[in-house]
């Protein structure tokens, strides 16, 4: 009898639980799943979304069985994949994270800088809630996580849940990348081999072969981006900030010499140029909150008023999400053993032998039914190197403060953070951001 899947998506109410929905529903045929629960702490946003999936799976997916819940035995209760998105403080704590860092001078943004950090603080102790909920109810249950910002999350669950390897942490961003580059290329992603290295948005591709010819397109491709033309963002369904994020790329190819940075790496390289655009007032948060997530749930709301989703604008048409697409394709990597190659968080143990061991870097594995392995990547150049060791430095640091509820570590992670690197600084942001995440953070002594 063919095997169907029991997928919970912790996060349920968050506006991209949507997408993940529809990804479910147009990978039936490769994917069968049974359930799906959507498990949230937030009742009134998890109603919207569990009352539109509801109708979607009746309607695409009927086979399929929505649940939602607030009641974490009821959310974890026999689950073969935990899709885990959660952001501890949702965007209002988002906006704080960023705004606090510009009143002190930096630029906060929601993973890097110090925004990145008071974020990294709320995120560990409620996504180690989560898995130790899922681990109580489904022991075996493979836990593929995208909770923000992801390198810290990575380095907690590492340690929290010590060999774990059914813990699989990932971002979409370079996967996102890469669809780009095949663009600039006129191919699918699918038909480019990638190398890449780093730690969660904080990395570098070194090569995109072709994978029929194996020709390295990746000097053709820095070529092409860093002469493009300003795109102006029309006709796709973009923010402005991201437009300005992928216009920028151009000049981050430019001023590197080798390789196609990570665009999240503008926030450590170019920290001054970072600052200076973004509205103190406005921050993406403020962005996000009066864009998208708006959006998203409108969208919801008339869906639910119709009962269904025909003649909506949010029709299952909408599928072609990589975030959604990303996750959906490592749970059935997972369940079919395929071998694919995917660029998740992996520990370091010899991938990058100049590393230190045991950090979470950011690597091409391969995905199979023993999780994922890491492809060896090899040694790194100084420069690499140095700004890596320190990055790896501060975000350790970071949990360590956060797992032993230490001020001082707290006090020296972010002035290691490049966005910060000044020890006053870092102790006035801290005191900040201890006040607002009350809520939240654990004590810190
Ligand atoms: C990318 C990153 C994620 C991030 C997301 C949304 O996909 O990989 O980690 O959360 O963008 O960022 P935004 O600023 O649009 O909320
Ligand atoms: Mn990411």
């Amino acid at each position: 009898m063919e095997r169907k899947f029991r997928i919970a998506i912790a996060g349920g109410g968050s506006r991209y639980t949507p997408g993940i929905l529809r990804m479910l529903v147009n990978r039936k045929e490769r994917f069968p799943i049974s359930k799906v629960v959507l498990y949230d702490n937030e009742a009134e946003r998890q109603e919207k979304v569990g009352k539109y999936g509801q109708i979607l799976m009746k309607e695409y997916y009927p086979e399929c069985e929505v649940v939602y819940t607030t009641d974490a035995k009821e959310a974890f209760t026999d689950i073969d994949f935990v899709f885990m998105q959660i952001r501890a403080g949702r965007l209002k704590m988002r906006e704080m994270d960023e705004k606090i860092a510009m009143k002190h001078g930096c630029i906060g943004q929601e993973t890097c800088g110090p925004g990145g950090f008071a974020y990294g603080m709320r995120s560990i102790p409620a996504v180690c809630k989560i898995i130790e909920d899922v681990r109580k109810y489904s022991p075996e249950a493979w836990i593929l996580n995208y909770s923000n910002p992801a390198a810290i999350v990575a380095e907690a669950t590492k340690r929290v849940f010590k060999g774990d390897h059914r813990i699989i942490n990932i971002c979409d961003m370079p996967i996102g990348l890469l669809g780009i580059y095949a663009y600039v290329c006129q191919k699918e992603s699918k038909q480019l081999e990638p190398r890449y290295f780093g730690l969660n948005h904080f990395g570098w591709f070194t090569h995109i072969y072709d994978k029929k010819t194996g020709e390295d397109l990746l000097p053709y491709i820095r070529k092409v981006v860093s002469n493009m033309p300003e795109f102006d963002g029309k006709g796709f369904d973009i923010d402005k900030s991201w437009v300005e994020t992928f216009n920028f790329l151009r000049t981050m190819v430019k001023d590197s010499d080798e390789y196609l940075p990570n665009n999240y790496l503008q926030y450590y390289l170019y920290p001054k140029r970072c600052f200076s655009i973004e509205d103190p007032n406005y921050t993406r948060a403020n962005e996000v909150m009066d864009g998208m997530e708006k959006k998203t749930f409108e969208m919801l709301d008339e869906v639910i008023e119709k009962g269904s989703l025909e003649g909506t604008e949010i029709g299952k048409e909408q599928i072609t999400d990589g975030h959604a697409g990303y996750i959906v394709d490592l749970a059935y990597a997972i369940a079919f053993n395929t071998s694919e190659k995917f660029i998740a968080m992996c520990e370091n143990h010899g991938t990058i032998p100049n590393l230190p061991e045991g950090a979470m870097v950011e690597v091409v594995c391969i995905a199979n039914g023993q999780g994922v392995e890491p492809l060896t990547f090899g040694e790194i150049g100084t420069f690499y190197k140095g700004l890596l060791e320190n990055q790896y430095a501060y975000e350790k640091l970071t949990v360590d403060a956060c797992l032993e509820g230490s001020y001082h570590k707290a006090w020296q992670a972010l002035t290691l953070n490049r966005c910060v690197n000044d020890m006053p600084t870092a102790k006035a942001l801290l005191d900040d951001y201890i006040e607002a995440n009350k809520d939240y953070w654990p004590e810190l002594k």
